[in-house]
């Protein structure tokens, strides 16, 4: 079985690529390298011992597409491919429009034509908005996005359930992810923002090896057991190892599936902090900042359908979460640039 992974050089997706060769898959990977290295393939190849066959390409670029399709004999797709900061699409709405939406319509197109019609999409619990129940289910409502990126998402899960409605030979899973963190074992793999890290866990991670001077806590005031912030973080090899089981759903015939990724357990800001600071002994200073637009007080899954379904569970807990994501960190200061 040979599987094309859409930016898989990327966090999510190199992860991915561990596993999916781990589990005997032939693999092929196309990114543009808007925002990876390829070294993170390098180092893949360096943990799984097998080579990874890469395709610098854009997935706007539809003859750079048909190449691969007609070079390459797919059978599935796991499409990670995309512009993922949330400020950025409030400030560069077009570009996030553009490259996720009309790249995905793009690979679609060239899927069909070359008759592969399987497909995961990394979609987000963002499309839940302000969720509508706590844990929140398959079932609750998407809810009104507060920023372009989050419409990619709620806009692609539409047009791929509409695509495999017409055509019922597609086969769909929509992988709604919560918030990934941590890195592979080896600590040679991990996430690499670019600038200054918007996201939880990487900006703590700067603070600690020194980059960063202090973190940010957005709002104390919400209606949370400490005021802060309550996430379902998830550890990406647990999230990467998700993505080989609903390959495995997509050989059943299984049409279309929407799964939740995540581990059913919220952890509010301070506790992620806290629990850093125990996994790892290194002190996090920190000070109280005004709520950061947008932000929703409590976000985390009931993750039973993908156990029921897929026979998936998340392994990792919040301790093994920290330290990977402090064994890349400290190992990598500069990510993959060292
Ligand atoms: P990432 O930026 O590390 O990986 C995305 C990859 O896609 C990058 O390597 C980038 O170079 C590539 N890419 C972007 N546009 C492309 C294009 N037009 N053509 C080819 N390659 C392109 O991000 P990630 O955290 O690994 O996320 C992977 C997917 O999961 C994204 O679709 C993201 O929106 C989604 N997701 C991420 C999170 C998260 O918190 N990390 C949460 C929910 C969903
Ligand atoms: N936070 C801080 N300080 C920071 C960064 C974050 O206090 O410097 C807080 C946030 O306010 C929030 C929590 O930490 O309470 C988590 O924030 P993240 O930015 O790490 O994650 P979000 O839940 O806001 O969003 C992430 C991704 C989205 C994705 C969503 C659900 O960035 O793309 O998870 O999957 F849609």
């Amino acid at each position: 079985m040979s599987i094309l992974v859409t930016g898989g050089a990327g966090y999510i997706g190199s992860h991915t690529v561990v596993e999916l060769q781990n589990a005997g898959y032939d693999v092929v990977v196309i990114d543009n390298l808007s925002n990876s290295s390829e070294k993170s393939l390098k180092r893949v190849e360096a943990i799984t011992g097998k080579p990874v066959k890469f395709y610098k390409a854009d997935i706007l670029d539809r003859e750079a597409l048909e190449e691969i399709f007609s070079k390459e004999k797919l059978d599935s797709c796991i499409h990670f491919a995309g512009l993922k900061a949330v400020g950025e699409s409030v400030a560069k709405p077009w570009e996030y429009y553009n490259n996720n939406i009309t790249g995905t319509l793009t690979l679609v197109d060239v899927m069909r034509k070359h008759d592969v019609k399987n497909i995961i999409f990394s979609s987000s619990a963002t499309v839940y908005g302000n969720p509508a129940q706590i844990p929140i289910t398959e079932e609750c409502p998407k809810g009104q996005c507060t920023n372009p990126y989050g419409w990619t998402k709620s806009m692609l899960e539409q047009i791929l359930s509409d695509i495999q409605k017409a055509d019922p030979q597609w086969n769909v899973v929509l992988l709604r992810y919560f918030n990934p963190i941590g890195a592979h074992k080896s600590g040679t793999i991990g996430e690499n923002p670019n600038g200054i890290p918007n996201n939880l866990m990487p900006y703590i991670t700067q603070v600690a090896v020194g980059k960063l001077p202090q973190l940010g806590v957005f709002g104390n005031d919400y209606d949370t057991p400490d005021g802060t912030g309550v996430r379902d973080y998830i550890h990406v090899v647990d999230l990467a190892k998700g993505h080989v089981k609903a390959l495995r759903k997509i050989e059943e015939k299984s049409g279309l599936s929407i799964y939740n990724l995540g581990t059913g357990v919220g952890y509010s800001v301070l506790d992620i902090i806290r629990n850093f600071e125990e996994a790892t002994g290194v002190r996090i200073p920190y000070v109280i900042k005004d709520r950061r637009p947008g932000d929703i007080a409590t976000c985390y899954s009931d993750a039973s359908k993908a156990e029921k379904e897929l026979g998936w569970k998340a392994q990792f807990g919040i301790r093994e979460m920290c330290e990977d994501s402090w064994r890349w960190q400290s190992s990598n200061p500069n990510g993959y640039e060292d």
